[in-house]
């Protein structure tokens, strides 16, 4: 069936939210990875409008600032001192062109779990119903502070009253309205004129342009919807929570369905705008965030948190912190690695246990297997960087880069003072402090020679069990004695 594009989609994100006690304004407080105004704002694209307004007034500023970033196109509607719904359907319209025909769809900026697909139905019934205005209701069991609809002994509706005006028969009434609707364009710029104020709270309400158009001989009718998440909006933190957890569950359910094994549902988080392929399997406790991308058949987790980051094909992720970093396919990280932004991980590298790396592109089949910091690095394709090295990148002023060619090879424990460029097919000796370049085919060795200074323990450490131990495999011209001396006689006291 094709449903004919709405000509705007107005979103009401004006009101306090005083009962979120925060700072921050209420439709800027994120669940899945996105603003509960960006969730709207994507529900909305989703039916393609020729326009898209956002309502602002509470916090403004840094509202409208939001509204842009997520979407440049969106036009923003300063709502006046008067109140109310109605009033600011009212002002949208006003920033938006006086020509507009067909269908206006509103919803809120605090509902986040309404989808594009639910606003396309309410388009498409509005369409074969022929009505001026449809909104979408839900029977609640606890139909408490929503605005009721009233139906005709015909069951058709005759409009909306809110709690604080209702009579004690209306508030029985457990048909409520979600405040999403869809109006023809002419019939609500017509009716909104002649909405006043008298009413319980004082504001100029939406929802008497239903009545209004009903006794203008219009069309009113209801689209009745199953699934109460989708009208639920966010009033409190707890609310948050709820529907936080409820987003998830769902985005699981849908990633479940495309092939992803999510071993633990309940204790794996994914934002909206990841992507995962299939075959993928996320372990417990684990949080894919952002606009991170996992590639098929990869293997992320248990204990992990990718942010923004690119998990390429068959990759394994285990126990990690990875922020804006780059994993190449058939890769392995971790367990206890932390990938900071710039991290490149090339096809079938590794970066192993208790390794730090920021800005830092490590090569295909590259190995920085254990206990490192890398940062500000090049390290060519099969390099491999032995354990404990240190990339020494900042000298207190200013970073510095280092460069260790294809196929090199760091011995462990090296400090690179950076700037330093180890050539291709070169090698570092382990527990250098290498402050100069490195020529191909070269062994750079920048560490104290060793020294055996004889009879030092006998002299400096007479009497302990050292000594004993020393004096022992030299009586009996061994280098070990095949049992070690007695611990209870092993102490300071004992027989030297
Ligand atoms: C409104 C409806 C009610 C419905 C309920 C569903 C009216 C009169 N009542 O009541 O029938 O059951 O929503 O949640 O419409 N807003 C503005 N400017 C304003 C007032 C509100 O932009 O001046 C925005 C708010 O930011 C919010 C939305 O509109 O996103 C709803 O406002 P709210 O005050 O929560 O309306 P309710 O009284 O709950
Ligand atoms: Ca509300």
């Amino acid at each position: 069936m094709t449903t004919a594009r709405p000509t705007a989609v107005i979103i009401l994100a004006a009101g306090e939210g005083t009962r979120m006690k925060s700072a921050t304004p209420k439709v800027l407080h994120r669940i899945g990875g996105r603003s509960l105004v960006g969730h709207a704002m994507a529900a909305a694209r989703a039916t393609d409008p020729e326009h898209l307004a956002v309502v602002v007034r509470h916090e403004r500023d840094l509202v409208a600032a939001h509204i842009a970033q997520v979407d440049a196109t969106a036009t923003i509607a300063d709502q006046d001192e008067v109140k109310g719904t109605g009033r600011a359907t009212e002002c949208a319209l006003d920033a938006l062109p006086r020509d507009l025909t067909g269908t206006v769809l509103v919803t809120y900026g605090d509902v986040p779990l309404l989808t594009g697909d639910t606003l396309v139905e309410l388009v498409a019934r509005h369409d074969e119903s022929g009505s001026a205005a449809t909104v979408i209701t839900a029977h609640l069991d606890n139909p408490q502070g929503y605005g009721r609809i009233v139906r005709d002994t015909d069951g058709s509706v005759a409009g909306i009253v809110e709690q604080k005006d209702a009579t004690d028969e209306q508030r029985a009434i457990t048909e409520i309205n979600s405040g999403i609707y869809a109006f023809d364009v002419a019939v609500l710029r017509e009716a909104l004129g002649q909405v006043g104020t008298d009413n319980a709270q004082g504001e100029k309400y939406l929802t008497d342009v239903l009545r209004i158009a009903r006794e203008g001989g219009k069309g009113v009718s209801a689209h009745v919807i199953d699934d109460l998440w989708q009208t639920e909006g966010v009033n409190d933190r707890v609310q948050l929570a709820t529907l936080g957890r409820e987003l998830n569950r769902r985005n699981n359910e849908r990633w479940m369905r495309e092939g992803v094994t999510i071993v633990d549902p309940a204790t794996t988080w994914i934002d909206a705008d990841v992507t995962i392929g299939r075959d993928a399997t996320i372990l417990p406790n684990t949080q894919i965030l952002g606009a991170t991308s996992i590639g098929a058949d990869a293997r992320i987790g248990p204990d992990t948190t990718l942010t923004d980051t690119e998990v390429g094909e068959g990759a394994e992720v285990k126990r990690t912190e990875a922020n804006l970093a780059t994993i190449g396919a058939q890769a392995t990280v971790g367990p206890f690695s932390y990938l900071r932004p710039g991290t490149i991980l090339g096809t079938k590298g590794k970066i192993g246990g208790f390794v730090e790396t920021k800005n830092a592109r490590i090569g295909d089949g590259a190995k920085v297997p254990h206990l490192t910091y890398a940062g500000d690095a090049t390290i060519g394709d099969g390099a491999n960087i032995g354990a404990g090295t240190i990339f020494a990148n900042y000298d207190g002023v200013t970073k510095h880069h280092t460069t260790i060619g294809k196929n090199s090879f760091v011995g462990s424990d090296s400090v690179l003072i950076a700037p330093v460029d180890v050539a291709d097919g070169a090698y570092v000796a382990a527990g250098s402090a290498l402050t100069g370049d490195v020529e191909p085919g070269q062994i750079a060795v920048a560490r104290g020679r060793q020294k055996n200074v004889d009879g030092w323990v006998a002299r400096a450490r007479a009497g302990t069990a050292t000594a004993a131990a020393a004096q022992a495999a030299t009586r009996a011209g061994t280098r070990h004695t095949e049992k070690s001396a007695d611990p209870a006689t092993g102490s300071d006291e004992g027989e030297a």
